[in-house]
């Protein structure tokens, strides 16, 4: 099948008011468990590499992203390619070249007006090589001297009407925005501000992006994107189930040495999470 792309899957989840899931991809196992996933639900689904995973590969990206172009073009749903929380405009000019149909431009923790600005170029880029950009914003410093935080600091809440004229001043194509989910959460028990959601997708028409989702119960997910949230971001409930299975293979078996014999356990615990929470997702009745 045809590569997809984060944009068309995003606008095709919003008419059904639905949404799309987003997983972050480490290593070509998370890839495969990810797509055979997307493939036993029955749904399709954006993979995302984010400039750390890039870090973790000394900074190279096109290795991951063409074995992920390569899985994406095999896989029997659709699979879109996006790069995620970037912060360098290095890594940000190689996306296209590299397979990937949209970008997270990731500026929130530089005061409003910068982010403003290097987000607005980042667009405009991003636009002219045919690609969707997504933004966030989070929480904006006070006069009081206390720093912008990003959409998913522990206690962050983005404004509303800073949020519309953040969209407005950058034309981004989707939000990130901080309503109670923060990343890298290990227990499902973070509370959203279902009525800050409310607001900010009646303040906006962009669709809106739900960070840091794997410290959310399956109950407020739904809510979430039932309430206006259109993709769902998850990335270390794989990494709990991948290093989980891994971990409780090898204590079983001290003498295994075979990579694959374990690189198999996590690769399967990672695709029953990934079909698991990707159920979630698009079963959300919108509201
Ligand atoms: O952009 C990626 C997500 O926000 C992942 O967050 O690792 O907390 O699920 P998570
Ligand atoms: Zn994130």
């Amino acid at each position: 099948m045809p590569l997809s792309t984060t944009g068309a899957l995003v606008a095709d989840a919003v008419a059904r008011r639905s949404a799309v899931a987003a997983f972050n991809v480490i290593t070509l196992e998370h890839v495969e468990a990810v797509i055979s996933a997307a493939e036993a639900v029955g749904e399709p689904v954006v993979l995302q590499v984010s400039e750390n995973a890039v870090k973790f590969r000394a900074g190279r990206l096109h290795a991951i992203a063409t074995a992920a172009v390569s899985a994406a073009r095999a896989a029997a749903v659709p699979v879109a390619l996006h790069l995620d929380h970037v912060k360098s405009e290095a890594l940000l000019h190689q996306a296209a070249d590299c397979g990937f149909g949209s970008v997270m431009f990731d500026a929130a923790h530089l005061p409003y007006g910068e982010n403003v600005a290097v987000t607005r170029e980042a667009a405009r880029w991003a636009h002219a090589h045919g690609l969707w950009l997504e933004a966030e914003l989070g929480e904006v410093g006070g006069k009081d001297g206390t720093g912008p935080l990003d959409a998913h600091a522990p206690g962050a809440r983005t404004d509303p009407g800073e949020a519309r004229r953040f969209v407005e001043e950058t034309g981004v194509d989707a939000l990130a925005v901080a309503i109670g989910s923060s990343h890298a959460m290990t227990s499902r028990d973070a509370r959203l501000d279902h009525a800050r959601l409310a607001a900010l997708h009646e303040a906006l028409a962009v669709p809106l992006v739900l960070h840091g989702s794997s410290g959310v119960a399956d109950d407020e997910l739904q809510r979430a994107v039932a309430g206006g949230i259109s993709k769902v971001n998850i990335g270390t409930a794989l990494s709990i189930a991948m290093t989980g299975a891994i971990r409780a293979h090898l204590d079983a078996d001290p003498r295994v040495v075979d990579p694959r014999r374990y690189l198999a356990a996590g690769r399967a615990a990672v695709a029953d999470t990934a079909a698991q929470l990707l159920t979630t997702v698009v079963t959300a009745a919108a509201g």
